[in-house]
């Protein structure tokens, strides 16, 4: 009997100790500056502060324009990283809107890897003449996820800053 009681107070006081710890944890508070208080409040907050695809794109905008003017110096490694950058950029988009992704699938598996081809081969004249074969797949993403108004053309200004 002695044993039996011993045991049941074991039990219960184990109870007693993983409940406390599990109101413990639920509770766990942080002090985050700005991004909440509570676990899920503070991934919550994260998530929208990288925000969606827009990002990717407005990166994507800027690294495309650099790679025009890149293939156009014959700047070779230049244009390499941010077709490759471009690439990376869209696959971390996916993450947050996987949804995109199946509009892209041309762009991805067609249209960026015979860009870098002309890139590895530096043909400056086959990377002129694809290019707009590229811009066009852009286009067509844009078409099917819904935002035809974002039209992108051959960049004409020169506005980047780097020169070969
Ligand atoms: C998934 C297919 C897809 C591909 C491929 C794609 N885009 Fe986009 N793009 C989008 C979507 C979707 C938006 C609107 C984003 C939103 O509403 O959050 C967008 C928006 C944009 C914008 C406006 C961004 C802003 O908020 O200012 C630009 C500029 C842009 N894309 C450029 C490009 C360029 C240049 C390429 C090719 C190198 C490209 N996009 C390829 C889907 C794509």
């Amino acid at each position: 009997m002695k044993r039996t009681a011993l045991i049941v107070f074991a039990a219960v006081a184990a109870a007693v100790v993983i409940s406390a710890c599990q109101t413990e944890s639920a509770q766990q508070r942080f002090e985050a500056r700005w991004a909440g208080e509570e676990l899920e409040e503070i991934i919550a907050s994260m998530e929208d502060q990288f925000g969606g695809f827009d990002q990717t794109m407005m990166e994507t905008n800027y690294r495309y324009n650099e790679l025009y003017w890149a293939g156009y110096d014959g700047n070779w490694g230049y244009a390499e990283y941010h077709l490759e950058k471009i690439v990376g950029s869209m696959e971390r988009g996916f993450i947050r809107r996987p949804a995109r992704e199946a509009s892209a699938s041309q762009f991805l598996n067609t249209n960026a890897p015979r860009l870098m081809e002309t890139i590895e081969g530096e043909d400056r004249d086959a990377f002129l003449d694809y290019f707009s074969r590229f811009a066009a797949s852009c286009n067509t993403c844009h078409e099917m996820e819904a935002v035809p108004f974002v039209q992108v053309i051959i960049p004409e200004t020169r506005t980047s800053l780097v020169r070969f």
